[in-house]
């Protein structure tokens, strides 16, 4: 598949999605997140891709949001079927990946940004990063996700300042308020993201994909995340991988999955 708005790249298991847009800041647009949609797809079915790591073409942004310009006449009905596209294309497929996603965000994360950098499962920010949540300065609200992740990643209080001022915090802001995982130097960011890949990717991909879901179950209504942690711990014992796991222990060996 040939893109235009996005660079993938797979070496070695890991692969490093690129959002390339450069002289938009690579702000989201149509197209973009349907090319995201693809490649995430590709790469989910794939059995050669363990880690995914998202990031942003050039220094000075990840994303800087939804592309305003393309919704800016919109209607309800429009603006609705955006939010609800958006949801199920781009950002609750991430966050419901089995393959797991690390943002490396370098420079703004704002709007749609942040809140794909908040759909991945882990984010490592430049120190260079400047994130927030600027829709009610543009008379909307966050509509892919931000006002529910936002909230379940750095606390209602600090969502609701966030949202409301439409300020934007900088990488420290960010690491003390729990919406990164780290905080690099530019020059790092990406050596940092692939080193946490690597170290992910040794481990078995059926328990990786299988700890993503009892750790969302506990922010899915409905479900008791407990219950949900039995039940799938259990079924990892029917597998390949925990008997290769427990023997290449046992047998004072490196695992391979
Ligand atoms: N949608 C569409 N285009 C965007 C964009 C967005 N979210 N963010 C930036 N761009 C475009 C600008 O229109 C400009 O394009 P142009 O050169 O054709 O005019 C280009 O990217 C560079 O942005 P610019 O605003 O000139 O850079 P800056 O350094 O002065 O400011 C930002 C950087 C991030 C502060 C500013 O671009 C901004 O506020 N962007 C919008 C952020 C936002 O509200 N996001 C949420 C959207 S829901």
């Amino acid at each position: 598949m040939t893109y235009e708005n996005i660079l993938v790249n797979t070496d070695a298991g890991i692969q490093t999605i690129t959002i390339n847009r450069p002289s938009k800041l690579n702000a989201l647009n149509k197209a973009t997140i349907e090319e995201l949609n693809i490649a995430l797809q590709e790469a989910e079915s794939s059995k050669e891709t363990g880690v995914i790591i998202l990031t942003g073409a050039g220094e000075k942004a990840f994303v800087a949001g939804a592309d305003i310009s393309e919704f800016a006449h919109f209607s309800v009905a429009e603006g609705k079927a955006l939010s609800q596209k958006g949801h199920d294309d781009l950002f609750n497929r991430i966050d419901g990946m089995g393959t797991p996603v690390i943002a490396a965000v370098n420079g703004f994360a704002l709007g749609g940004g942040l809140e794909l950098a908040m759909s991945s499962h882990i984010r490592i920010f430049a120190d260079n990063a400047r994130v927030g949540l600027p829709e009610t300065s543009l008379g909307v609200i966050p509509g892919y996700g931000g006002t529910q992740r936002l909230a379940q990643i750095a606390g209602k209080g600090r969502a609701m300042q966030m949202v409301l001022t439409a300020e934007m915090v900088d990488a420290p802001t960010a690491l003390a308020y729990g919406i990164t995982n780290k905080v690099v130097p530019l020059e790092e960011l990406m050596p940092t993201a692939l080193k946490m890949a690597k170290k992910i990717s040794r481990n078995s991909p059926m328990a990786i994909a299988t700890a993503i879901q009892c750790v969302n179950a506990n922010y899915t209504s409905g479900v008791n995340g407990l219950a949900f942690e039995v039940d799938a711990f259990g079924k990892c014992f029917g597998t390949d991988d925990f008997k290769e796991g427990t023997t290449a222990f046992l047998e004072k060996r490196k695992a391979s999955f």
